[in-house]
C-alpha cells in the first residue's frame, strides 16, 4: 500500500449486499441485506453456522461467484464500486486490494508448480518487474510468513511442505502484491492448535507490518475473542448481531448469538469450537415469514412472525447492532445466557425446547427467582 490512507476512511464498505442464486428448487437467497464497514489495520471477525452466507459474501466482495449468481446492493473499495465489473475488471483488485486465504490450501496452490514460480506469478500480475525481482519478492514472502530458509524452500513443490507451512504459503500467495484487505475464510481450522496460534499471529504481524485490514471468517470463538476487533455474527445470509468482542460475547443482544455463545462461557482458548443449536437453520429457498432465528427461538413472541426485525444500532462503544424485536428484553438480564428462563422473559408462547445444551442453566432457580432481572429499560 503506497497511497495515503485516512485510518478513519472505510476501505471497504459493503451495503444491502444480497447474492440469490436461482435454482431447479427455487431462488436460494444465501446473503440477504449484509451491510458492515472495514477501516485500515480493523480485523473482523465473522462467525455463524455452516450455510449462513459468510463463503458466497466473501466471494461476491472478491468477484469469483458463479454467472447465475444475482448479486445487488454495494460493494465499495476506497469509494470505488466493484459490483457490477466484470471478472477481469476485478483482477485488477483481486490480490491487488482484497485477497483471500481459503481453508484448504490446495484450493490456491497448483501442484505441479514451485511455491516459488507460483508466489513470482502472483506478483507478475499485477507489477510490471523482471521473473528475477519476482522470485525475490516471492523468497521475501515466504520469509515474512515466517518460512525459515525461503530460498530453498522456494524451489520446492507444494506436496514437499506440511500443512501449516503450506497454509503460510497460501497467506505468503495472499500478501505478496500488498492488499489492503485480506479476507482469511477458515484458515486454520484443518491445522493442529499449535499450529493455528502461530498462522493467527503470523496474521496479525502481517497486519502490524502492511496496515491491512483482515475479516476473519471462523467457526472458533478463541480466534474471535484472542484476535478481532469486530464481530459480525451471521444467521440465515445476514448479520443478526455485530459489534466490539466485549459487547457481543460479554452482552449480547440477540438469541441466536446467546446460542452459539451457549456453554462456551470462557472462550478464551484457542480451538473453542460454537456450541451447535438444537434444529436447523432454515430452508434459504423457504425462508419463514418474520424473522429467521423464529422456529428456533426460546424468545419467540407474535411480533417475529409478522415482520423480520431490522438491524438496530443498540448502543455500546463502537456500535452494537442487533436483528431481534426482543433485544431489549434481553438487556433486562444481567445474564443474557440465561434467557431460557422464560417466565422470566414472558414469553408468550410455550418454550418449545431448551434450544442450548448448557448444564450451568437452571431453569427453575430462575422461574423461581428472577432477582437478577434488572429494571427493564425504558
Ligand atoms: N452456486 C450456488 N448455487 C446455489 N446455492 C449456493 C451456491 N453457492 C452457495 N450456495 C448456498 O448458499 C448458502 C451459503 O453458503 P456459504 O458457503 O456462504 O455458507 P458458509 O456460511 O460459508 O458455510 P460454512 O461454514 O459451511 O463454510 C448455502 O446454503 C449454500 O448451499
Ligand atoms: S426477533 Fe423474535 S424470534 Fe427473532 S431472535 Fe428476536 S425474539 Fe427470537
Ligand atoms: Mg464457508
Amino acid at each position: 500500500m503506497t497511497e495515503t490512507i485516512d485510518p478513519n476512511e472505510p476501505l471497504l464498505r459493503v451495503a444491502d449486499l444480497t447474492v440469490e442464486f436461482p435454482t431447479d428448487d427455487g431462488v436460494v437467497h444465501a446473503v440477504r441485506d449484509l451491510s458492515f464497514d472495514l477501516k485500515p489495520r480493523e480485523v473482523l471477525g465473522v462467525v455463524g453456522e455452516s450455510g449462513s452466507g459468510k463463503s458466497v459474501s466473501s466471494m461476491a466482495i472478491l468477484g469469483l461467484l458463479p454467472r447465475s449468481a444475482r448479486i445487488s446492493g454495494s460493494i465499495s473499495y476506497r469509494g470505488q464500486e466493484l459490483n457490477g465489473l466484470s471478472y477481469n475488471e476485478m483482477r485488477k483488485f483481486r490480490g491487488n486490494s482484497v485477497s483471500m486465504i481459503f481453508q484448504d490450501p490446495m484450493t490456491s496452490l497448483n501442484p505441479v508448480f514451485t511455491v516459488g514460480a507460483q508466489l513470482s506469478e502472483a506478483y507478475l500480475e499485477h507489477h510490471k518487474v523482471s521473473k528475477k525481482a519476482a522470485w525475490a519478492k516471492a523468497v521475501e514472502a515466504l520469509e515474512q510468513v515466517g518460512i525459515p530458509q525461503p530460498d530453498r524452500r522456494a524451489k520446492q513443490y507444494p506436496h514437499e511442505f506440511s500443512g501449516g507451512m503450506r497454509q503460510r504459503v497460501v497467506i505468503a500467495m495472499a500478501i505478496i502484491n500488498d492488499p489492503d484487505v485480506i479476507i482469511a475464510d477458515e484458515p486454520t481450522t484443518a491445522l493442529d492448535v499449535t499450529v493455528q496460534a502461530q498462522i493467527l499471529e503470523t496474521l496479525l504481524r502481517i497486519r502490524d507490518d502492511t496496515n491491512a485490514a483482515i475479516i476473519m471468517i471462523t467457526h472458533d470463538l478463541g480466534v474471535v475473542a484472542g484476535m478481532v476487533d469486530k464481530v459480525q455474527v451471521m444467521y440465515a445470509g445476514t448479520v443478526v448481531e455485530a459489534g466490539t468482542v466485549d459487547d457481543v460475547f460479554d452482552a449480547p443482544r440477540m438469541p441466536y448469538t446467546v446460542g452459539l455463545l451457549g456453554s462456551n462461557p470462557d472462550p478464551s482458548l484457542i480451538g473453542q469450537k460454537l456450541t451447535p443449536i438444537s434444529g436447523a437453520p432454515p430452508s434459504l429457498v423457504n425462508l419463514p415469514t418474520g424473522c429467521a432465528f423464529s422456529p428456533r427461538c426460546p424468545l419467540v413472541a407474535p411480533v417475529c412472525h409478522e415482520s423480520e426485525p431490522d438491524l438496530l444500532e443498540i448502543g455500546g462503544a463502537v456500535v452494537h447492532h442487533s436483528r431481534c424485536h426482543r433485544w431489549n428484553d434481553l438487556a433486562g438480564y444481567e445474564d443474557p445466557k440465561k434467557l431460557f428462563a422464560r417466565k422470566e422473559i414472558g414469553a408468550e408462547e410455550p418454550l418449545a425446547a431448551l434450544l442450548i445444551d448448557n448444564p450451568e442453566v437452571v431453569v427453575e432457580e430462575h422461574l423461581a427467582d428472577s432477582g437478577d432481572k434488572k429494571e427493564a429499560a425504558s
